[in-house]
């Protein structure tokens, strides 16, 4: 089915310019970039983005990266645009990575690893919702 997922260029990937290296990754894949804008989250606006972590040892350090500088926040549009997007990425360590995969050729560390892609249909759901207004989506 066609799906729609929220994708996140984080810090480490808009620092080092990466951002259209890494759109072309996702059109390739075939998916289609239906939202994007850039923006600077606030350390509050971060943690309740990532609150599902909010007791795992590494969410203040994720909370002051995502907040550290700029990121891009997209909508991706396509066939099994969540599962394909997870593929598109390679797996969250980029140690781990698949060769080709976004996380393998751009991501520095566990942390610093480039790209965030919803994981379900229900959070595609309500990460894109917490970005987008539905007149933002543009097929
Ligand atoms: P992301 O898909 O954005 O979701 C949560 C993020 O936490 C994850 O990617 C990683 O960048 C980051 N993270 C840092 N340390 C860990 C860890 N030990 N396990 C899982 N995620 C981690």
């Amino acid at each position: 089915a066609i799906e729609r997922t929220l994708s996140i260029l984080k810090p480490d990937a808009t620092r080092r310019n990466l951002t259209g290296k890494i759109n072309a990754k996702f059109e390739e894949a075939g998916l289609r970039i239906v939202a994007s804008k850039r923006i600077h989250l606030s350390p509050a606006q971060a943690g309740k983005f990532y609150e599902v972590h909010k007791d795992r040892p590494f969410y203040g350090e994720l909370v002051e990266f995502m907040a550290s500088e700029p990121v891009v926040v997209q909508v991706l549009e396509g066939e099994n645009a969540i599962a394909k997007n997870r593929e598109v990425m390679g797996a969250t360590n980029p140690a781990n990575a698949d060769e080709g995969t976004i996380r393998k050729e751009f991501a520095l560390s566990m942390g610093e690893n480039s790209v965030h892609g919803s994981d379900a249909a229900d959070t595609a759901k309500d990460e894109i919702a917490f970005f987008f207004s539905g007149l933002e989506l543009v097929g």
